[in-house]
């Protein structure tokens, strides 16, 4: 054997998460680091970074050898090193730089394949040419504005809008759930979107004066479709249990009247309600993810057009 494909996926945990990602897969024929191997049929798990998608398992004798054959297959490779650190380090060394400065935000998601690969002893490598992320492990940073948004939260919807493709078009309407400070409203409304603001505290006063926001003060959770009409965007970034946004997000759902929603899922304590989680990945449409720039959290997307990145 020189080459041989797994028959099988490998999940690489969301950082800090594997806890919780060995909890979603307590069936696995391997776990090396923070990477495990199921065979079998692609499985629903919520808490990685990437999915490794046609893993091989590659021989080689040299260091030389192994970054050809990586070569050989296709340009992009990103190591992740669960042992054998250096060898690895210097492997990744004869292969081409990978792209890993920061970006200004909107920018095009490259479509060429990224890979991925990890040692399993000095002459052996499991390595995936295609993978879920089109980041190196699902890697990337933004290039911060350090001066305009009150918080950095602005970050994981910047990242959910570029995984889905779509960006929101000047005037469309938007509402923003637990929107103080304002860092997703600062995104939203720097878009050209018009930006109804809701919180319990107060915006930050710049945040609240820009163009096109409006803000209110009280539960978001009683801003419902009946009363408020139709929404380009439908955003929730608020601190609750995940059942009472689910409650929310259905109410909208069922009324048509919400084009796109992003929602952040904050999990309580350091408990992962999966159940919830799961009846938010059943809505019709919809997805949930762990995004890079995500803490104890998911991403609940469910946006018209959805490119599908990232999953
Ligand atoms: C993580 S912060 C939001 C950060 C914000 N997205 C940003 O980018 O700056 C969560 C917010 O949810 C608000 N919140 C909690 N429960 C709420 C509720 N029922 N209705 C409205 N806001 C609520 C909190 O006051 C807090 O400001």
């Amino acid at each position: 054997m020189s080459e041989r494909a797994l028959g099988a996926y490998c999940y690489h945990a969301a950082r800090g998460f594997l806890d919780h990602l060995l909890e979603e897969l307590p069936e696995r024929d391997r776990l090396d680091g923070e990477l495990l191997t199921v065979s079998g049929p692609r499985q629903r798990v919520f808490w990685t970074r990437n999915v490794w998608l046609s893993p091989l398992l590659i021989e080689f004798s040299s260091v030389r050898e192994a970054a050809n054959k990586l070569r050989d297959i296709q340009r992009n490779w990103a190591p992740l090193p669960a042992r054998l650190h250096r060898r690895a380090a210097l492997i990744a060394e004869k292969l081409p730089p990978l792209p890993r400065r920061p970006r200004p935000f909107p920018f095009a998601v490259p479509d060429t394949p990224m890979g991925a690969f990890t040692l399993l002893d000095e002459g052996l490598m499991l390595a995936s040419p295609s993978c879920s992320n089109p980041f190196p492990n699902g890697e990337f940073d933004f290039e911060e504005d350090h001066e305009g948004p009150p918080s950095r939260a602005y970050r994981k919807l910047w990242e959910a809008l570029l995984l889905t493709g779509k960006v929101p078009r000047p005037g469309e309407r938007c509402l923003d759930a637990g929107a103080a400070p304002g860092g997703w409203t600062w995104a939203m409304a720097g878009l050209g979107a018009s930006v109804l603001a809701i919180d319990r505290a107060e915006l930050e006063p710049r945040i609240a004066a820009m163009s096109g926001v409006e803000t209110m003060k009280g539960d978001a959770f009683a801003l419902l479709p009946e009363t408020l009409g139709a929404v380009d965007w439908l955003l929730s970034d608020v601190i609750c249990y995940p059942s009472a946004l689910l409650a929310w997000v259905e109410r909208w759902v069922a009324s048509g009247l919400a084009k796109n929603i992003i929602c952040t899922i904050k999990m309580q304590g350091a408990d992962f309600d999966r159940a919830t989680a799961a009846r938010f990945a059943a809505i019709p449409g919809s997805r949930v993810v762990h995004l890079w720039h995500n803490r104890h959290e998911l991403c609940f997307i469910r946006v018209e057009g959805d490119r599908g990145l990232g999953s």
